[in-house]
């Protein structure tokens, strides 16, 4: 399962070379806004590539036509909805609202004790008792697509 990291959050996540970027990030709870719904045609699923684009699946046409209508250098984006990770090292910059949204809740949360018990949201898998610390090891297995 390849593994990409996003930043600013500073943390690498697990992500299912079988899905779409997106999918994955959405099952990760990182919720990227997606107008067009997955159909390769608004732009705002993009994400900046910071380095690794070689582990990316090939540009198709349609995500070609796109980034050259929503982005000013189509070399640094790609479609979540049209990518798949398909390698390691991987490194994304998330920069929407949302997204900073997240690295501060993330910041909050690390290094301090867990209030109660923390599940994997998708493998129900026990990730920090209450009364744990929470740390950088957990808050990516949280983010971690398995
Ligand atoms: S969700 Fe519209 S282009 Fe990806």
């Amino acid at each position: 399962m390849p593994r990409i990291k996003l930043e600013p959050l500073g943390i690498s996540i697990n992500v299912s070379a079988k899905n779409r970027l997106w999918r994955s990030l959405k099952h990760a709870k990182v919720e990227l806004a997606a107008t067009c719904g997955g159909q390769g045609t608004c732009g705002t699923c993009a994400l900046r590539v910071f380095d690794g684009a070689s582990s990316l699946s090939p540009m198709q046409n349609l995500e070609q036509v796109t980034l050259k209508n929503t982005r000013k250098d189509i070399s640094l984006y790609r479609l979540t909805c049209q990518t798949s990770v398909v390698g390691d090292g991987v490194v994304f910059y998330l920069d929407n609202k949302a997204d900073k949204k997240l690295a501060q809740i993330f910041a909050r949360l690390k290094n301090r004790l867990a209030p109660l018990n923390i599940y994997h949201p998708i493998t129900g898998a026990l990730l920090v008792q209450e009364g744990n610390l929470i740390t950088q090891e957990i808050l990516e297995k949280l983010l971690s697509d398995s």
